[in-house]
């Protein structure tokens, strides 16, 4: 949710614009309402913003250049305070305009702190909550003469959460920021220093980073980062290196963002299983730092996430579960945050997040901190807040994820979900190493098998391409399908803005089945045949029941899957695997064809409306 971007260096060459604006190029995904610049120039700053995506202000800049610079910010917004207006852009200006500042995040005494303002005659050009910081930061500058020490000083007088990047035009060469409950990550390159939301606003030009804490402070020039707490004593930051370069943030020869990703994931699943196992073929999970005996112990696992990364928990459930034989809870992040959930030491808690940047998440993981819980982070992103505040973090694999709607993330997030079940069965007893083994080689099998389903998808593509202008689709799973179902649906409603839903297929007696009409489409994820609970004879029983009604049943099926042909409109064909496994490859269709439709009613698959892809605020 709003993505920011610094830049100062020596090379004369390098124009302090062209780096920012690649840097915002790369965090639009944050925030796509309103975008701006402030450079910093011996005649003090100068400074662009523009209501609408980052294209409307690079069209006014080329429209009114601004001159040379080797510093400079920029920001890219996802509106809370105030409107998305050229006027609430970032950056703004504290009094006098030689301080301009950009903003993630939401300052809770905002209303507090502008009043005081008013009081002492400081006039307001936007209804943000920024504007206050930057003229608290101005009014601070002007007494101390330090820029330092005045964001210290400011960022004491602030509540909620913020990253807060500042350029002034009496300081060259230097920028200063903030951090609390924001992201901020610094770059390092030869001669030059770099801030961002993260790594992605500086992956052009250096993959070299500095992982900064929380409540902390720095400051960069060409050549220096200095790091402190807010009170201004000097802090370590934690430096780390991009496993990733910038052709992985960029489209790749892809439409779009969204299509690169979904092809991206028979990697994505590889790469999360890459290291997972020694020599003896053991599966060792050696980053996760946690007491054996802890992990013995627990006995209820809490899966805290939101959007997708909850269905990825919700699938999870079913496996760890079944492996380990420990109660598995998955609770939104924000509801788990709110009802006094019982949780304890023995209690063991995994917050799923692509960005580690949710808001939401970040504040569960914390109330579950407080309570005792053992908190592993299952992340993409290195660097983020959810892994640095939990007891421990799992990586995923994917590689940077820009496309609003999550999908390799997904697929991801349950392997590595998987690989925590599997390693927790071993410890535990519960399933012997050969029983492990026998899942992992399962597992291992499945980048083909999605690669298999990515090849045969043109029948999802004509459909899709039909179809844009139906108004609703039902998808309807069974156990781990189930909660596939409900991400089919949230891709639609998100990136196709058509009223989607997903039910559990048993419960379509007790409702849901009075929705269907003649030619209403539904989506059936089938249990594979060899499932053992005898599912998947209960899931064409329900294809016929809405057959009989009318509906136009799209039914994604295995290979060989021949009882579900007479109930079906359409089949989809997705390859043979363990019942447990089937989400990795059941999901993937469902991803297309939102992708697809969306794209044919000409909408804007990486940016929907309204959406942000990291929600930085609670
Ligand atoms: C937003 C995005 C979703 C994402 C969710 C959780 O709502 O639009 O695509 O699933 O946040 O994000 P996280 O980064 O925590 O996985």
């Amino acid at each position: 949710m709003c993505g920011i971007v610094g830049y100062t260096g020596t090379d004369p060459g390098l124009s302090a614009l062209d780096v920012v604006l690649g840097g915002l190029r790369r965090l639009e995904y944050r925030g796509y309402d309103s975008a701006g610049v402030a450079l910093q120039t011996p005649d003090g700053i100068v400074m662009l913003k523009r209501s609408g995506k980052l294209a409307r202000l690079t069209e006014a800049l080329e429209a009114e250049p601004l001159p040379a610079a080797v510093t400079g910010i920029g920001h890219t917004r996802w509106a809370t305070h105030g409107g998305p207006t050229d006027d609430n852009a970032h950056p703004h200006v504290g009094t006098g305009g030689a301080v301009a500042v950009v903003h993630n995040g939401i300052i809770e005494n905002f209303a507090t702190l502008k009043a005081e303002l008013q009081a002492d005659g400081v006039d307001f050009a936007s209804q943000t909550d920024t504007e206050v910081a930057a003229h608290l930061l101005a009014r601070e500058y002007a007494t101390t003469g330090d820029l330092s020490s005045a964001m210290c000083a400011v960022a004491r007088r602030l509540e909620g959460a913020f990253t807060l990047l500042a350029v002034h035009g009496d300081v060259p060469h230097t920028l200063v920021a903030a951090r609390r409950n924001s992201p901020l990550v610094v770059g390092l390159g030869e001669g030059a220093n770099f801030l961002g939301s993260d790594v992605a606003a500086f992956i052009a030009h250096t993959r070299d980073a500095i992982e900064l804490g929380q409540d902390q402070v720095v400051t960069i020039t060409p050549h220096s980062v200095s790091i402190t707490d807010f009170l201004g004593a000097p802090v370590q930051g934690k430096p780390f290196h991009v496993d990733w370069d910038a052709s992985a943030a960029e489209k790749g020869g892809y439409p779009t963002f969204m299509a690169k990703e979904i092809n991206e994931q028979p990697h994505a699943v590889a790469d999360t299983l890459l290291g997972r196992t020694d020599v003896a073929g053991r599966l060792t999970l050696d980053e996760l730092h946690m007491d054996e005996q802890v992990l013995r112990e627990i006995d209820k696992i809490v899966v805290i996430a939101c959007g997708t990364a909850a269905y990825a928990g919700q699938v999870a459930k079913y496996a760890i579960e079944h492996w380990c034989r420990i109660p598995v809870e998955v609770e939104l992040a924000h509801e788990f945050r709110y009802r006094d959930p019982v949780v304890d030491q023995r209690t063991l808690v995994v917050a799923i997040s692509q960005s580690g940047e949710t808001m939401d998440t970040i504040m569960a993981v914390r109330h579950a901190r407080e309570l005792g819980a053992r908190v592993i982070a299952v992340c993409n992103t290195h660097g983020s807040t959810i892994p640095r505040e939990s007891d421990a973090a799992l990586y995923t694999h994917a590689g940077p994820e820009v496309a609003v709607a999550s999908t390799k993330a997904f697929l991801a997030q349950i392997t590595a979900c998987y690989v925590l079940g599997l390693y927790l069965a071993e410890l535990r007893g519960t399933k012997s190493r050969e029983q492990v083994g026998e899942v992992m080689a399962q597992l291992q099998a499945m980048p083909d098998k999605i690669a298999k389903v990515l090849q045969g998808l043109d029948q999802v593509r004509r459909m899709a391409r039909w179809m844009a202008d139906t108004r609703s689709v039902l998808f309807l799973g069974r156990h781990v399908g189930y909660p596939v179902a409900m991400e089919g649906a949230l891709k639609l409603k998100e990136l196709a803005y058509i009223h989607a839903e997903g039910f559990a297929a048993g419960e379509l007696k007790h409702g849901p089945i009075a929705l269907i009409e003649p030619g209403q489409p539904v989506f059936v994820i089938v249990p594979p045949p060899d499932e053992p609970h005898s599912l998947h004879g209960k899931v064409v029983s329900n294809i016929q029941e809405i057959n009989a009604r009318g509906a136009r049943t799209i039914v994604i099926a295995e290979e060989g899957d021949d009882d579900v042909v007479p109930y079906a409109s359409e089949v989809i064909r997705i390859p043979a695997s363990p019942v447990l496994l089937s989400p990795l490859l059941a999901v993937v269709p469902l991803q297309v064809f939102a992708c697809e439709l969306a794209s044919a009613k000409g909408l804007d698959v990486d940016q929907p409306r309204n959406l942000a892809k990291s929600v930085t605020v609670e």
